[in-house]
Protein backbone atom coordinates (compact mmCIF):
# COMPACT_ATOMS: atom_id res chain seq x y z
CA UNK A 1 0.00 0.00 0.00
CA UNK A 2 1.43 3.67 -0.65
CA UNK A 3 2.16 5.61 1.65
CA UNK A 4 -0.56 8.30 2.85
CA UNK A 5 -1.20 10.93 0.44
CA UNK A 6 0.79 14.17 1.17
CA UNK A 7 -1.19 17.42 1.13
CA UNK A 8 0.29 19.70 -1.23
CA UNK A 9 1.06 23.52 -0.12
CA UNK A 10 0.13 26.04 -2.72
CA UNK A 11 3.21 27.75 -4.50
CA UNK A 12 2.64 31.28 -3.19
CA UNK A 13 5.04 33.91 -3.53
CA UNK A 14 8.47 33.55 -5.33
CA UNK A 15 10.85 30.60 -5.90
CA UNK A 16 14.88 31.26 -5.50
CA UNK A 17 16.12 29.45 -7.52
CA UNK A 18 20.32 29.10 -6.29
CA UNK A 19 22.72 27.10 -9.13
CA UNK A 20 25.81 26.36 -7.96
CA UNK A 21 27.82 26.99 -11.05
CA UNK A 22 26.79 29.59 -13.86
CA UNK A 23 28.78 27.88 -16.93
CA UNK A 24 26.90 26.40 -19.86
CA UNK A 25 24.03 24.39 -18.56
CA UNK A 26 23.09 27.26 -15.79
CA UNK A 27 23.25 29.59 -18.44
CA UNK A 28 21.18 28.39 -20.90
CA UNK A 29 18.47 27.66 -18.36
CA UNK A 30 18.48 30.81 -17.08
CA UNK A 31 18.11 32.58 -20.16
CA UNK A 32 15.93 29.73 -21.68
CA UNK A 33 13.13 30.38 -19.02
CA UNK A 34 13.77 34.36 -19.57
CA UNK A 35 12.81 33.82 -23.07
CA UNK A 36 9.86 31.60 -22.38
CA UNK A 37 8.33 33.98 -19.58
CA UNK A 38 8.67 36.32 -22.66
CA UNK A 39 7.10 34.26 -25.54
CA UNK A 40 10.28 34.05 -27.14
CA UNK A 41 11.41 30.92 -26.85
CA UNK A 42 9.64 27.46 -26.37
CA UNK A 43 10.71 25.25 -22.74
CA UNK A 44 11.02 22.23 -25.51
CA UNK A 45 11.91 18.85 -23.04
CA UNK A 46 10.06 20.20 -20.02
CA UNK A 47 7.67 17.69 -19.39
CA UNK A 48 6.62 19.87 -16.25
CA UNK A 49 6.02 22.82 -18.94
CA UNK A 50 4.89 20.77 -21.52
CA UNK A 51 3.85 16.89 -20.85
CA UNK A 52 0.36 16.08 -20.54
CA UNK A 53 -0.85 13.53 -17.59
CA UNK A 54 -3.50 11.13 -18.28
CA UNK A 55 -6.22 11.10 -15.52
CA UNK A 56 -8.54 7.42 -14.94
CA UNK A 57 -9.31 5.50 -17.25
CA UNK A 58 -8.61 5.40 -21.30
CA UNK A 59 -12.12 6.63 -22.21
CA UNK A 60 -12.29 9.33 -19.82
CA UNK A 61 -10.17 11.91 -21.72
CA UNK A 62 -8.86 13.57 -18.80
CA UNK A 63 -5.46 14.80 -20.00
CA UNK A 64 -4.33 18.03 -18.74
CA UNK A 65 -1.20 19.23 -18.64
CA UNK A 66 1.39 18.42 -15.85
CA UNK A 67 1.53 21.75 -14.91
CA UNK A 68 -2.47 22.48 -14.60
CA UNK A 69 -2.51 19.03 -12.82
CA UNK A 70 0.09 20.37 -10.13
CA UNK A 71 0.41 23.44 -8.37
CA UNK A 72 3.82 24.12 -9.76
CA UNK A 73 5.73 27.38 -9.23
CA UNK A 74 5.09 29.79 -12.39
CA UNK A 75 7.95 30.87 -14.29
CA UNK A 76 6.85 34.60 -13.59
CA UNK A 77 7.95 33.50 -10.00
CA UNK A 78 11.44 32.40 -10.19
CA UNK A 79 14.31 34.89 -8.74
CA UNK A 80 17.83 33.57 -9.89
CA UNK A 81 20.92 33.61 -8.14
CA UNK A 82 24.18 31.80 -8.48
CA UNK A 83 27.97 31.00 -7.32
CA UNK A 84 30.53 30.85 -9.75
CA UNK A 85 34.05 31.23 -9.16
CA UNK A 86 34.29 33.52 -12.64
CA UNK A 87 33.13 36.56 -12.01
CA UNK A 88 31.04 36.16 -15.15
CA UNK A 89 27.39 37.32 -15.04
CA UNK A 90 24.51 35.71 -17.10
CA UNK A 91 24.70 37.50 -20.10
CA UNK A 92 28.73 36.63 -20.08
CA UNK A 93 28.62 33.43 -19.08
CA UNK A 94 25.91 32.60 -22.02
CA UNK A 95 27.89 34.30 -24.64
CA UNK A 96 31.30 32.17 -23.05
CA UNK A 97 29.30 29.28 -23.05
CA UNK A 98 28.68 29.23 -26.74
CA UNK A 99 25.29 27.51 -26.67
CA UNK A 100 23.15 30.01 -27.74
CA UNK A 101 22.98 32.50 -30.53
CA UNK A 102 23.43 36.00 -29.32
CA UNK A 103 21.19 37.96 -31.79
CA UNK A 104 18.75 35.78 -31.34
CA UNK A 105 18.40 34.58 -27.57
CA UNK A 106 20.91 36.38 -25.39
CA UNK A 107 20.53 39.91 -26.50
CA UNK A 108 17.00 40.50 -26.24
CA UNK A 109 16.98 39.63 -22.11
CA UNK A 110 20.85 41.09 -21.58
CA UNK A 111 19.33 43.59 -18.87
CA UNK A 112 17.79 40.39 -17.10
CA UNK A 113 20.75 38.30 -17.55
CA UNK A 114 23.66 41.25 -16.42
CA UNK A 115 21.36 41.25 -13.49
CA UNK A 116 22.83 38.08 -12.42
CA UNK A 117 25.95 38.08 -10.55
CA UNK A 118 27.92 35.11 -9.48
CA UNK A 119 28.37 35.03 -5.56
CA UNK A 120 31.77 34.34 -4.55
CA UNK A 121 32.43 30.57 -4.51
CA UNK A 122 32.99 28.01 -2.17
CA UNK A 123 35.73 26.58 -4.01
CA UNK A 124 38.78 24.46 -3.94
CA UNK A 125 41.10 23.85 -6.72
CA UNK A 126 42.28 20.18 -5.29
CA UNK A 127 39.06 19.10 -7.00
CA UNK A 128 38.92 20.48 -9.96
CA UNK A 129 42.03 21.21 -11.30
CA UNK A 130 41.63 22.38 -14.53
CA UNK A 131 39.47 25.85 -13.20
CA UNK A 132 41.63 28.80 -11.88
CA UNK A 133 39.60 31.81 -10.87
CA UNK A 134 39.20 34.38 -8.90
CA UNK A 135 35.82 34.93 -7.42
CA UNK A 136 36.07 32.60 -4.51
CA UNK A 137 35.53 32.83 -0.69
CA UNK A 138 39.58 32.84 -0.75
CA UNK A 139 41.61 29.88 0.77
CA UNK A 140 39.64 29.78 3.95
CA UNK A 141 38.99 26.71 6.17
CA UNK A 142 35.70 24.32 5.52
CA UNK A 143 33.73 25.59 8.47
CA UNK A 144 34.47 29.19 7.40
CA UNK A 145 33.06 28.05 3.59
CA UNK A 146 30.05 26.54 5.25
CA UNK A 147 29.00 29.37 7.23
CA UNK A 148 29.73 31.79 3.89
CA UNK A 149 27.36 29.48 1.90
CA UNK A 150 24.62 29.61 4.72
CA UNK A 151 24.75 33.26 4.63
CA UNK A 152 24.65 33.83 1.15
CA UNK A 153 21.31 31.46 0.90
CA UNK A 154 19.86 34.27 3.63
CA UNK A 155 20.98 37.02 2.25
CA UNK A 156 19.60 36.02 -0.74
CA UNK A 157 16.22 35.11 0.74
CA UNK A 158 16.04 38.76 2.18
CA UNK A 159 17.43 40.76 -0.81
CA UNK A 160 15.27 38.91 -3.22
CA UNK A 161 12.00 38.49 -0.44
CA UNK A 162 12.00 35.08 -1.83
CA UNK A 163 9.27 32.51 -0.04
CA UNK A 164 11.25 29.06 -0.58
CA UNK A 165 14.18 28.46 -1.99
CA UNK A 166 15.77 25.31 -4.26
CA UNK A 167 19.50 25.02 -4.95
CA UNK A 168 20.86 22.74 -7.61
CA UNK A 169 24.25 21.56 -8.57
CA UNK A 170 25.44 22.74 -12.01
CA UNK A 171 28.73 23.40 -10.99
CA UNK A 172 31.78 21.07 -12.50
CA UNK A 173 32.44 17.85 -11.68
CA UNK A 174 34.73 17.21 -8.77
CA UNK A 175 37.38 14.39 -8.58
CA UNK A 176 36.33 10.84 -7.56
CA UNK A 177 35.70 10.52 -3.52
CA UNK A 178 33.95 7.71 -2.25
CA UNK A 179 31.98 7.44 0.81
CA UNK A 180 34.09 7.05 3.85
CA UNK A 181 34.16 7.36 7.68
CA UNK A 182 33.82 10.42 7.70
CA UNK A 183 30.68 10.94 5.95
CA UNK A 184 28.86 7.79 7.93
CA UNK A 185 27.23 10.31 10.83
CA UNK A 186 26.87 13.53 11.97
CA UNK A 187 29.37 13.74 14.58
CA UNK A 188 32.15 12.36 12.06
CA UNK A 189 31.41 14.75 9.21
CA UNK A 190 31.28 18.11 12.11
CA UNK A 191 34.77 17.05 12.81
CA UNK A 192 35.98 16.14 9.32
CA UNK A 193 35.05 19.39 8.99
CA UNK A 194 36.90 20.77 11.54
CA UNK A 195 39.82 18.90 10.45
CA UNK A 196 39.69 20.04 6.77
CA UNK A 197 39.66 17.24 6.00
CA UNK A 198 40.02 16.05 2.05
CA UNK A 199 36.99 13.79 1.88
CA UNK A 200 35.07 17.03 2.40
CA UNK A 201 34.31 18.47 -1.04
CA UNK A 202 32.45 21.99 -1.63
CA UNK A 203 29.57 19.99 -3.42
CA UNK A 204 29.12 18.44 0.23
CA UNK A 205 29.62 21.59 1.73
CA UNK A 206 26.92 23.31 -0.45
CA UNK A 207 24.23 20.29 0.02
CA UNK A 208 25.27 20.64 4.35
CA UNK A 209 24.48 24.36 4.11
CA UNK A 210 21.01 23.89 1.60
CA UNK A 211 20.01 21.05 4.06
CA UNK A 212 20.75 22.89 7.18
CA UNK A 213 19.05 26.18 5.78
CA UNK A 214 15.82 23.74 4.50
CA UNK A 215 16.42 23.98 1.11
CA UNK A 216 16.02 21.36 -1.18
CA UNK A 217 18.91 20.37 -2.91
CA UNK A 218 19.44 18.55 -6.50
CA UNK A 219 22.45 16.97 -8.24
CA UNK A 220 23.45 17.11 -11.76
CA UNK A 221 26.76 15.89 -11.76
CA UNK A 222 27.97 12.82 -10.40
CA UNK A 223 30.01 13.92 -7.44
CA UNK A 224 28.47 13.00 -4.51
CA UNK A 225 27.46 16.11 -2.61
CA UNK A 226 24.51 15.23 -1.40
CA UNK A 227 24.96 11.40 -1.48
CA UNK A 228 26.59 10.31 1.49
CA UNK A 229 24.74 8.67 4.49
CA UNK A 230 25.22 11.30 6.52
CA UNK A 231 23.58 13.98 4.46
CA UNK A 232 20.48 11.50 3.78
CA UNK A 233 19.77 10.50 6.75
CA UNK A 234 19.80 14.64 7.79
CA UNK A 235 17.54 15.30 4.96
CA UNK A 236 15.19 12.70 6.23
CA UNK A 237 15.52 14.22 9.89
CA UNK A 238 14.73 18.09 8.76
CA UNK A 239 12.10 16.82 6.14
CA UNK A 240 14.06 18.47 3.57
CA UNK A 241 14.24 16.98 -0.38
CA UNK A 242 17.33 15.86 -2.06
CA UNK A 243 17.89 13.92 -5.75
CA UNK A 244 20.76 13.22 -7.58
CA UNK A 245 23.15 12.30 -9.41
CA UNK A 246 24.12 13.34 -12.88
CA UNK A 247 21.84 14.38 -15.18
CA UNK A 248 20.95 12.07 -17.67
CA UNK A 249 21.34 13.69 -21.60
CA UNK A 250 23.15 12.40 -24.08
CA UNK A 251 24.63 8.95 -24.29
CA UNK A 252 23.19 7.54 -21.17
CA UNK A 253 19.51 8.68 -21.60
CA UNK A 254 20.27 6.30 -25.26
CA UNK A 255 21.24 3.90 -23.43
CA UNK A 256 18.81 3.57 -20.54
CA UNK A 257 16.71 3.23 -23.78
CA UNK A 258 17.94 0.51 -25.60
CA UNK A 259 19.65 -1.62 -23.20
CA UNK A 260 15.99 -2.24 -21.26
CA UNK A 261 14.90 -3.10 -25.39
CA UNK A 262 17.90 -5.76 -25.44
CA UNK A 263 16.57 -7.08 -21.68
CA UNK A 264 13.00 -7.14 -22.19
CA UNK A 265 13.42 -8.98 -25.81
CA UNK A 266 15.88 -11.48 -24.56
CA UNK A 267 18.87 -10.53 -26.78
CA UNK A 268 22.25 -10.79 -25.61
CA UNK A 269 24.82 -8.12 -24.99
CA UNK A 270 28.92 -9.05 -25.73
CA UNK A 271 30.23 -5.45 -25.80
CA UNK A 272 28.86 -1.72 -25.60
CA UNK A 273 31.81 0.90 -26.39
CA UNK A 274 30.73 4.59 -26.12
CA UNK A 275 32.98 7.34 -26.16
CA UNK A 276 32.20 11.12 -27.42
CA UNK A 277 33.98 14.07 -28.40
CA UNK A 278 33.55 17.10 -26.11
CA UNK A 279 35.12 20.79 -26.26
CA UNK A 280 33.44 22.71 -23.73
CA UNK A 281 34.39 23.68 -20.24
CA UNK A 282 33.21 20.84 -18.64
CA UNK A 283 35.17 19.04 -21.37
CA UNK A 284 38.27 20.32 -20.28
CA UNK A 285 37.57 19.34 -16.85
CA UNK A 286 36.97 16.11 -17.62
CA UNK A 287 39.98 15.71 -19.46
CA UNK A 288 41.74 15.21 -15.88
CA UNK A 289 41.52 11.33 -14.60
CA UNK A 290 40.89 12.40 -11.08
CA UNK A 291 37.43 13.83 -12.45
CA UNK A 292 36.78 11.86 -15.35
CA UNK A 293 37.04 9.01 -12.99
CA UNK A 294 33.53 10.57 -11.30
CA UNK A 295 31.97 10.69 -14.44
CA UNK A 296 33.02 7.08 -15.97
CA UNK A 297 31.55 5.55 -12.42
CA UNK A 298 28.46 7.25 -13.14
CA UNK A 299 27.78 6.02 -16.78
CA UNK A 300 29.17 2.46 -15.85
CA UNK A 301 27.06 1.83 -13.27
CA UNK A 302 23.70 1.87 -15.42
CA UNK A 303 24.10 -1.26 -17.71
CA UNK A 304 25.01 -3.67 -15.23
CA UNK A 305 21.97 -2.48 -13.17
CA UNK A 306 19.50 -2.47 -16.05
CA UNK A 307 20.79 -5.94 -17.66
CA UNK A 308 21.46 -7.89 -14.42
CA UNK A 309 24.33 -10.40 -15.74
CA UNK A 310 23.81 -12.40 -12.32
CA UNK A 311 20.09 -13.66 -13.35
CA UNK A 312 21.11 -14.05 -17.05
CA UNK A 313 24.94 -14.83 -17.13
CA UNK A 314 23.93 -16.93 -20.65
CA UNK A 315 23.35 -13.40 -22.46
CA UNK A 316 24.72 -10.54 -19.92
CA UNK A 317 27.58 -12.50 -18.40
CA UNK A 318 30.21 -11.60 -20.27
CA UNK A 319 29.74 -8.03 -21.28
CA UNK A 320 32.81 -5.51 -22.50
CA UNK A 321 31.97 -2.05 -21.17
CA UNK A 322 33.85 0.76 -22.21
CA UNK A 323 33.16 4.30 -21.73
CA UNK A 324 35.83 7.55 -22.96
CA UNK A 325 35.24 11.13 -23.09
CA UNK A 326 37.55 12.81 -25.18
CA UNK A 327 38.52 16.62 -25.13
CA UNK A 328 38.16 17.96 -28.36
CA UNK A 329 37.48 22.03 -28.33
CA UNK A 330 36.50 22.78 -32.05
CA UNK A 331 32.99 21.45 -31.07
CA UNK A 332 32.43 23.18 -28.42
CA UNK A 333 28.62 21.99 -26.26
CA UNK A 334 28.00 20.62 -29.44
CA UNK A 335 28.98 17.27 -28.45
CA UNK A 336 29.04 13.86 -30.48
CA UNK A 337 28.89 10.66 -29.05
CA UNK A 338 29.10 7.25 -30.51
CA UNK A 339 28.24 3.93 -29.40
CA UNK A 340 28.93 0.26 -30.86
CA UNK A 341 26.83 -2.33 -29.42
CA UNK A 342 27.65 -6.12 -30.49
CA UNK A 343 24.37 -7.91 -29.61
CA UNK A 344 23.25 -11.39 -30.17
CA UNK A 345 20.50 -13.42 -31.12
CA UNK A 346 18.50 -16.55 -31.62
CA UNK A 347 21.28 -19.61 -31.17
CA UNK A 348 24.29 -16.80 -30.72
CA UNK A 349 24.27 -15.09 -33.91
CA UNK A 350 26.09 -12.05 -33.55
CA UNK A 351 24.53 -8.62 -34.65
CA UNK A 352 25.27 -4.42 -34.61
CA UNK A 353 23.85 -1.33 -33.36
CA UNK A 354 25.51 1.79 -34.00
CA UNK A 355 24.73 5.26 -32.97
CA UNK A 356 25.71 8.59 -33.52
CA UNK A 357 24.39 11.41 -31.64
CA UNK A 358 25.25 14.71 -32.71
CA UNK A 359 23.67 16.02 -29.76
CA UNK A 360 23.61 19.76 -27.90
CA UNK A 361 24.90 18.99 -24.28
CA UNK A 362 23.33 21.82 -22.19
CA UNK A 363 20.31 22.34 -24.66
CA UNK A 364 19.55 18.65 -23.70
CA UNK A 365 20.11 19.56 -19.26
CA UNK A 366 18.68 22.76 -19.29
CA UNK A 367 14.73 21.08 -19.43
CA UNK A 368 16.05 18.94 -16.78
CA UNK A 369 17.62 21.27 -14.60
CA UNK A 370 14.20 23.14 -14.63
CA UNK A 371 11.92 20.43 -14.28
CA UNK A 372 13.92 19.23 -10.98
CA UNK A 373 13.97 22.78 -9.77
CA UNK A 374 10.01 22.94 -10.12
CA UNK A 375 9.60 19.31 -8.81
CA UNK A 376 11.90 19.46 -6.24
CA UNK A 377 10.02 22.57 -4.58
CA UNK A 378 6.64 20.84 -5.05
CA UNK A 379 7.84 17.96 -3.34
CA UNK A 380 9.37 20.21 -0.56
CA UNK A 381 5.76 21.72 -0.53
CA UNK A 382 4.43 18.10 -0.12
CA UNK A 383 6.35 17.74 2.75
CA UNK A 384 8.70 14.58 1.07
CA UNK A 385 11.50 15.17 2.89
CA UNK A 386 14.93 12.97 2.18
CA UNK A 387 15.67 11.03 -0.96
CA UNK A 388 13.08 12.05 -4.07
CA UNK A 389 13.39 8.73 -6.43
CA UNK A 390 10.18 9.36 -8.59
CA UNK A 391 12.55 11.98 -9.91
CA UNK A 392 15.28 8.95 -11.25
CA UNK A 393 13.98 9.71 -14.51
CA UNK A 394 16.61 12.94 -14.72
CA UNK A 395 19.36 11.11 -13.52
CA UNK A 396 22.04 8.84 -14.23
CA UNK A 397 23.16 7.67 -10.95
CA UNK A 398 19.53 7.89 -9.49
CA UNK A 399 19.68 8.13 -5.36
CA UNK A 400 17.44 5.55 -4.00
CA UNK A 401 17.50 3.95 -0.20
CA UNK A 402 20.55 1.79 1.02
CA UNK A 403 19.72 -1.76 -0.38
CA UNK A 404 17.57 -0.68 -3.68
CA UNK A 405 19.13 -1.28 -6.64
CA UNK A 406 18.12 1.88 -9.19
CA UNK A 407 15.44 2.04 -11.84
CA UNK A 408 17.16 3.10 -15.39
CA UNK A 409 14.47 2.15 -17.55
CA UNK A 410 13.31 5.42 -19.11
CA UNK A 411 9.90 4.03 -19.28
CA UNK A 412 9.90 2.92 -15.75
CA UNK A 413 10.98 6.02 -14.50
CA UNK A 414 8.45 8.12 -16.26
CA UNK A 415 6.04 5.98 -15.30
CA UNK A 416 7.21 6.71 -11.39
CA UNK A 417 7.27 10.50 -11.66
CA UNK A 418 3.42 10.43 -13.00
CA UNK A 419 2.21 7.90 -10.67
CA UNK A 420 3.93 9.91 -8.01
CA UNK A 421 1.82 13.16 -9.52
CA UNK A 422 -1.48 11.10 -9.47
CA UNK A 423 -0.59 9.83 -5.83
CA UNK A 424 -0.25 13.69 -4.50
CA UNK A 425 -3.07 14.94 -6.25
CA UNK A 426 -5.56 11.63 -4.76
CA UNK A 427 -6.00 9.78 -8.41
CA UNK A 428 -5.72 6.62 -8.95
CA UNK A 429 -2.29 4.78 -9.73
CA UNK A 430 -2.38 3.48 -13.16
CA UNK A 431 -1.30 -0.29 -13.36
CA UNK A 432 -1.67 -0.81 -17.15
CA UNK A 433 -3.95 -3.61 -16.26
CA UNK A 434 -6.96 -2.84 -18.77
CA UNK A 435 -9.52 -5.71 -18.31
CA UNK A 436 -12.20 -3.12 -17.69
CA UNK A 437 -12.09 -2.51 -20.78
CA UNK A 438 -12.74 -6.30 -21.91
CA UNK A 439 -14.63 -6.98 -18.83
CA UNK A 440 -17.73 -4.98 -19.31
CA UNK A 441 -17.92 -6.01 -23.08
N1 LIG B 1 25.36 19.34 -20.10
C1 LIG B 1 25.12 18.09 -19.92
O1 LIG B 1 24.58 17.43 -20.78
C2 LIG B 1 25.43 17.47 -18.59
C3 LIG B 1 24.97 16.19 -18.35
C4 LIG B 1 25.24 15.59 -17.12
C5 LIG B 1 25.96 16.29 -16.18
N2 LIG B 1 26.43 17.52 -16.45
C6 LIG B 1 27.22 18.16 -15.41
O2 LIG B 1 26.70 19.42 -15.12
C7 LIG B 1 27.76 20.24 -14.65
C8 LIG B 1 27.70 21.58 -15.38
O3 LIG B 1 27.98 21.38 -16.76
P1 LIG B 1 28.36 22.65 -17.66
O4 LIG B 1 28.42 22.17 -19.06
O5 LIG B 1 27.49 23.80 -17.32
O6 LIG B 1 29.85 22.95 -17.17
P2 LIG B 1 30.60 24.37 -17.15
O7 LIG B 1 32.04 24.04 -16.99
O8 LIG B 1 30.19 25.21 -18.31
O9 LIG B 1 30.03 25.07 -15.84
C9 LIG B 1 30.36 24.66 -14.56
C10 LIG B 1 30.69 25.88 -13.75
O10 LIG B 1 30.88 25.47 -12.40
C11 LIG B 1 31.82 26.35 -11.83
N3 LIG B 1 32.31 25.77 -10.58
C12 LIG B 1 33.25 24.81 -10.39
N4 LIG B 1 33.39 24.56 -9.08
C13 LIG B 1 32.53 25.35 -8.41
C14 LIG B 1 32.23 25.56 -7.04
N5 LIG B 1 32.86 24.88 -6.08
N6 LIG B 1 31.28 26.46 -6.71
C15 LIG B 1 30.63 27.17 -7.68
N7 LIG B 1 30.89 27.02 -9.00
C16 LIG B 1 31.82 26.13 -9.35
C17 LIG B 1 32.85 26.51 -12.94
O11 LIG B 1 33.64 27.67 -12.76
C18 LIG B 1 31.98 26.57 -14.18
O12 LIG B 1 31.69 27.91 -14.57
C19 LIG B 1 29.05 19.48 -14.89
O13 LIG B 1 29.47 18.86 -13.70
C20 LIG B 1 28.64 18.43 -15.88
O14 LIG B 1 29.44 17.26 -15.80
C21 LIG B 1 26.18 18.14 -17.63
Amino acid sequence: MPSQRPVVAPAEGKLGVLTVGLGAVASTLIAGVELTKRGLGKPIGSLAQMDTIRLGKRTDGRNPLIKDFVPLARLEDIEWGAWDPFPDDAYVAAQRAGVLEGPKHIEGIADTLREIRPMKAAFDRQYVKKIDAENTLGTINKRQMLQAIREDINRFRDEKKVDRLVMIWCASTEIFIEPGPAHMNLEAFEKAIDANDPSIAPSMLYAYAAILEGVPFANGAPNLAVDTPVLRQLATEKKVAISGKDFKTGQTLMKTVLAPMLRARMLGLSGWYSTNILGNRDGEVLDDPDNFKTKEESKLGVLEDILQPDKFPDLYGNVFHKVRINYYPPRGDNKEGWDNIDIFGWLGYPMQIKVDFLCRDSILAAPLALDLVLFMDLAQRAGLGGIQEWLSFYYKSPQVAPGLTPEHDLFVQLAKLKNTLRWMMGEEQITHLGREYYDEA
